[in-house]
C-alpha cells in the first residue's frame, strides 16, 4: 500500500517537484519512466499518482543511486522496476522489459547531491578524492585518464566547449607542464592547479567550477547521451505522451529546446519553467534548473 508521508530521503532534494507533477501529469494506470531516478525523490511522488495499476520504471547509470532509489521506493502505490542503464539506450532498455510505449518520460539531468558528496566519485573540487567523475563507475575513462592523456589542444577544446572557460589555453598548458613532472590523479591537485592560473571570477565563484563541469560533461558524454534520448523519445512515447526534461546548463537546455521545436512535438512550456525564490532558498541547486515539457503529436 502507498505510504502517505514521504519516506526518509537521500541527501538529494528533488528540484521543481510540483512543477514536474504538473507538466508530466501522471494519471492512474499509466506507465511512466523516470530516466534519471537518482535517489527516487521525483519517482516517489510520481508513483503516488499512478495507482491503481500503473507502473513506474526507474533508470539510472549509477548502481549506488539505484540502491538509494530502492530504499526510497520500497513502499509505493504501484510496482516499480529499477534498471541499471544509460538513458541513451532508452529504446533498448524498454525492449528488454517488453514495454512498447510509455505515457511519460522524466529526465532530471546531471548528478545527484549524494554523488557530489562522496569524495570517491571525484565530482567535487572541495574534497580530496580520485579524479574520476564517472557517473557510471563501470564504464568509460576516469577524468584523470583524460587529463593525463589528451593533448593541450584537446583539453583546451573541452574546457571551452563544455565550460566556456576563457582561460582554457592557460589551464591546458599548465596541466601539460604539471603532468610531465607527476600525473594528475586527485581532485585537489587539479583544483589547485586551476586556482593558480585562473583569477577568481565576480561573485567569488571558484575558478575550478567551469573546468570541473567541462571535464564531467566530457567524461560522461552528457550531451551525446541527451541527444540520443531526445532522438528516441518519439519511438518510446504513446501519442500524447509527455516528456519533461530538467537541465542545469545552457548547452543541455539548447538541445532540449531545439529538439522539442523541430520534432513531432507540441511544446507545453513556451519558456523554461524555473524555481521560485522560496525553492532556491531551501534548495540552492534549483537556481539553475530549467524545465521544458512537450507532448508527442503522433507516434514515430
Ligand atoms: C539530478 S539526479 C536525479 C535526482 C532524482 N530526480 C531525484 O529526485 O532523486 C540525476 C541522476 O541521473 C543519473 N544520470 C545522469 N545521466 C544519466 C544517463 N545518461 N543515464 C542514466 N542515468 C543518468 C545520475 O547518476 C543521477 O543519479
Amino acid at each position: 500500500m502507498a505510504s502517505v508521508s514521504e519516506p526518509a530521503s537521500p541527501l538529494h532534494i528533488p528540484v521543481l517537484p510540483l512543477e514536474v507533477l504538473t507538466w508530466l501529469d501522471p494519471q492512474p494506470g499509466q506507465i511512466i519512466v523516470d530516466a534519471t531516478v537518482g535517489g527516487g525523490g521525483h519517482a516517489w511522488r510520481i508513483a503516488q499518482r499512478l495507482a491503481p495499476n500503473g507502473l513506474l520504471i526507474g533508470i539510472d547509470q549509477d548502481e549506488a543511486m539505484l540502491d538509494l532509489a530502492r530504499a526510497t521506493l520500497k513502499e509505493t502505490a504501484v510496482p516499480v522496476t529499477l534498471v541499471h542503464g544509460n538513458f541513451a539506450q532508452l529504446r533498448q532498455l524498454l525492449d528488454a522489459l517488453k514495454v512498447e510505449r510509455v505515457d511519460g518520460v522524466l529526465a532530471d539531468l546531471g548528478f545527484a547531491s549524494d554523488q557530489l558528496a562522496d569524495p570517491q566519485r571525484g565530482l567535487s573540487f572541495q574534497s580530496e578524492g580520485p579524479l574520476d567523475m564517472r557517473l557510471d563507475p563501470l564504464r568509460g575513462e576516469p577524468a584523470s585518464r583524460l587529463v593525463n592523456r589528451l593533448s593541450e589542444r584537446e583539453l583546451a577544446d573541452i574546457f571551452w566547449r563544455y565550460g566556456e572557460e576563457r582561460f582554457r589555453r592557460r589551464v591546458a598548458r599548465r596541466i601539460v607542464e604539471a603532468r610531465r613532472r607527476q600525473p594528475i590523479t586527485t581532485t585537489t591537485q587539479l583544483a589547485e592547479l586551476v586556482r593558480r592560473c585562473v583569477p577568481r571570477g565576480r561573485g567569488g565563484i571558484d575558478p575550478a567550477t567551469r573546468i570541473f563541469q567541462a571535464l564531467r560533461i566530457a567524461v560522461n558524454d552528457e550531451l551525446g547521451a541527451l541527444e540520443q534520448l531526445l532522438k528516441q523519445l518519439p519511438e518510446c512515447l504513446k501519442p500524447k505522451g509527455r516528456a519533461v526534461i530538467i537541465s542545469f546548463h545552457s548547452l543541455e537546455d539548447r538541445l532540449v529546446k531545439n529538439a522539442f521545436r523541430s520534432g513531432p512535438w507540441e511544446v507545453l512550456t513556451r519558456k523554461p519553467v524555473t524555481a521560485s525564490e522560496a525553492e532556491i532558498t531551501t534548495n540552492p541547486r534549483s537556481r539553475s534548473a530549467k524545465l521544458r515539457a512537450a507532448r508527442l503529436r503522433c507516434v514515430a
